[in-house]
């Protein structure tokens, strides 16, 4: 537990071009915005007795910083890593380095899409990971999530 209230505290990460929601590729990836996606995880985190810091980074260096505050005050990690899953080693040792619940996400389903998406460097050390339901799978890895911690 942290924090001061009793409700494990969840951080939901988004990697580049997130931001983007509901303007980028909205057949691939939905048009919800990210804001509305964030309010959407406070209700659904409420719903599920979590409380979620909600937060996006373009940048490798700043999704790696953010996986580190997650791992000194957070009880949980939802990270969808975006185009970063293919490519980043450093986001993959400091996911490999937060002992704690990670939940990695992708709205689409990776595996189903281009070559250089097939590869993928976060899913050997994670807990769990949801693919493929578009925001939906916020509610899926939310409630995930609650399980893993209550277990
Ligand atoms: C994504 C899938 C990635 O391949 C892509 O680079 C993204 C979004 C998803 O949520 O489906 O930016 O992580």
């Amino acid at each position: 537990m942290t924090e001061s209230s009793n409700k494990p505290l969840v951080m939901i990460l988004g990697g580049p071009n997130l931001s983007r929601l509901g303007q980028r590729e909205p057949e691939i990836y939905g048009s919800t915005t990210w804001k509305e996606l964030g309010n959407l995880c406070d209700q659904w985190a409420a719903e599920a007795g979590l409380r979620v810091e909600f937060n996006q980074d373009d940048f490798e260096g700043g999704m790696v910083g953010l996986i580190h505050k997650a791992t000194d005050a957070a009880d949980g990690l939802i990270i969808n890593a975006a185009a970063y899953t293919h490519t980043s080693v450093a986001v993959r040792d400091a996911v490999a380095s937060m002992e704690k619940p990670v939940i990695e996400l992708h709205l689409s389903n990776p595996t189903a899409r281009e070559e250089f998406r097939q590869t993928n460097l976060l899913t050997g050390v994670v807990t769990a990971g949801v693919f493929g339901f578009g925001i939906q799978g916020y509610k899926m890895a939310i409630e995930g999530m609650a399980a893993l911690l209550q277990s």
